[in-house]
């Protein structure tokens, strides 16, 4: 299994390029069934679990044609509507091949999909299957636990999300793109990758009003096009760069990225004490002696990401004082805190959502693994401030989102091996 070791602690200096949104890619990909016609999508991320959507899609008879940031779907050649259980229970983004296969085809069957090990009761999916069932699909659950849909022709209706749901969201949205008459959806998520979907099959001749608003309403067409679609630069990437800049006290310009998309953590560093400037589309972040400490709760977007929630609480170990840190979109999203303790950080978990942290601590490199995504690049970010040697197993949860990591951080000075291939 590939590793990192990382030496610290460590003051990085330069320029790092933002990366396409793994979360915006993850949607376009399916929403390219919607249409019969070729799609261009370029600054696409170089990351595994865009590499598994590629597959499923190609799976399914779509062409696909990769040249490194750049992919074309042809998806005429579509000739199966079951989602192949060996690809699409890798990733929880599987999940958004449904709705554009019952769309287009009237039916889709699929196992209920896996994911990574945030959320209690695995990554729960009773919002889509309410969804598509509000469309008027048909709904079969067999014993193998596979799921059966099907539907004529999908018919436009009002749904209420009773969870805030990003990926509930987009899949209802680009599903009644090709439903029978007007659909309402209430109590939608506002991320960015929304709007940009949004904007992107209106491009199309999709008829969608309110994205990026809690109502969503969707005019149902009977077919659309197919464009280029540029994908928006990663606000999580930006977020988790500008926190290690802050916390290894280094100078960094983070480029191709969009300040605004991360307005809630600059906000914050206003009041922590950590200096930037920003322009359309670059932050500069600039050494700080002192960080003051700043509570935070998680939050559907514009609140705090969830996504920066562990690489904030690693800002907040070299913070002067105690802050607290709730969770409150996910269960087990703090399992990385134990790690965090163990380098030498002082963090009290007041209940499964809720941890105080005191600082500043001086943390000590450890051997640790990644249990998911974002505790990935929290360890990195630990590894870079702690003295010593760092080793960080099961990096394959790092290689999920960020794009060629170690290489970009050894150009900004850091000491990082990776210790086995680059399993893409
Ligand atoms: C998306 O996940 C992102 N993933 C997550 O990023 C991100 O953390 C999350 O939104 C919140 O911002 C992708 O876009 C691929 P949710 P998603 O549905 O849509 C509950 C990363 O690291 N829920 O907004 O799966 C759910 O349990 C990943 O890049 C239901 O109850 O998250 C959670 O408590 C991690 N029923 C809450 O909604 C459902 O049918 C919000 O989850 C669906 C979700």
């Amino acid at each position: 299994m590939s590793k990192f070791i990382i030496e610290g602690p460590v003051k990085l200096s330069g320029e790092i390029d933002v990366k396409g949104a793994k979360n915006s890619a993850l949607k376009i990909i399916p929403a390219a069934i919607l249409s019969a016609k070729t799609i261009h999508i370029t600054n696409l991320p170089n990351i595994e679990d865009i590499d598994k959507s590629l597959s499923l899609i190609a799976d399914l008879g779509a062409e696909v044609k990769r040249d490194k940031s750049t992919v074309t779907i042809d998806p005429s050649g579509i000739n199966k509507t079951e989602l192949n259980p060996v690809f699409a229970n890798k990733f929880r983004a599987s999940i958004m091949f449904v709705g554009p296969l019952l769309a287009r085809f009237g039916e889709v069957t699929f196992h209920q999909p896996g994911g990574c090990v945030i959320g209690a009761s695995g990554r729960p999916i009773d919002l889509f299957i309410e969804g598509f069932g509000c469309l008027g699909a048909e709904i079969k659950y067999t014993e193998e636990e596979f799921y059966h849909l099907k539907a004529k022709k999908l018919t436009g209706c009002n749904y209420f999300f009773n969870v805030v749901s990003v990926t509930a969201t987009e899949a209802m949205m680009m599903t009644a793109v090709l439903a029978q008459g007007t659909t309402t959806l209430q109590n939608c998520a506002m991320e960015p990758e929304i709007k940009s979907l949004a904007d992107y099959l209106n491009k199309q001749g999709a008829k969608i009003t309110g994205a990026g608003t809690p109502t969503i309403i969707i005019e149902g067409v009977d077919e659309i096009n197919a464009g280029e679609f540029e994908i928006i630069p990663d606000r999580i990437e930006t977020g988790s760069f500008a926190i290690m800049a802050a916390a290894t006290r280094s100078d960094i310009i983070i480029k191709n990225c969009h300040p605004d998309h991360t307005r809630v953590l600059l906000n914050i560093f206003n009041k922590i004490g950590v200096p930037f400037t920003e322009s359309k589309d670059t932050l500069h972040i600039k050494p700080t002696d002192k960080i003051k400490p700043y509570s935070i709760k998680t939050h559907e977007y514009p609140g705090f990401p969830t996504d920066l929630q562990s690489p904030y609480t690693i800002l907040m170990t070299q913070a002067e004082g105690s802050s607290l840190i709730h969770e409150t979109i996910y269960d087990r999203r703090l399992l990385y805190v134990d790690m965090l303790s163990q380098m030498g950080a002082d963090i009290i978990m007041c209940d499964p959502h809720r941890i105080v942290i005191n600082g500043p601590n001086q943390l000590y490199g450890k051997k640790l693994t990644s249990p998911d995504l974002r505790a990935g690049i929290t360890m990195v970010i630990s590894g870079l401030i702690a003295k010593g040697a760092t080793e960080i197993d099961n990096i394959y949860q790092i290689d999920r989102g960020y794009e060629d990591i170690d290489g970009r951080l050894r150009a900004l000075g850091a000491d990082i091996k990776r210790i086995g291939t680059l399993n893409l």
